[in-house]
């Protein structure tokens, strides 16, 4: 089922100095902060020769990231985007395996504007898993 790594993505306390952080030690390729009320979230991706790091800082009171903040006040790795083909396809299949999908359970549009399931961590070697349709 798996195709990809499309990104890894890391909560912040601050997108600005997490920025400067990959600028300066790596001098990494960063695009621009977009927030995305709808996800509670303002993002940058760091664009890798393979893959993207996604810097993720709350966005507004009801962020769904800002407990993990709490609780990883300096931030830390909060989940892993995988591709597939197909996410219905997937969708079936893990519902068939019982595994326990987050939110209404059904794909929502992600922030490629891309349908997207959230995967629990339980299951998943307390990973949080993304999959995103390629
Ligand atoms: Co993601």
């Amino acid at each position: 089922m798996l195709k990809r790594l499309n990104h890894v993505a890391i909560v912040v306390p601050d997108i600005k100095e997490a920025s400067k952080v990959y600028k300066t030690n790596f001098n990494a390729n960063i695009s621009e902060p977009k927030s995305y009320p709808e996800h509670g979230v303002t993002v940058v991706f760091i664009e890798l020769e393979n893959t993207k790091i996604e810097l993720m800082e709350p966005y507004g009171e009801d962020s769904p990231i800002k407990k993990f903040l709490e609780k990883n006040p300096h931030g830390g790795m909060h989940h892993i985007c995988m591709e597939v083909e197909d996410i219905n396809k997937s969708l079936d299949s893990l519902n068939n395996n019982k595994v326990k999908i987050l939110g209404t359970g059904k794909p929502v549009k992600g922030s490629h504007n891309k349908p997207i399931l959230f995967l629990h961590p339980k299951e998943f070697c307390g990973t949080l898993i993304e999959l995103e349709e390629e």
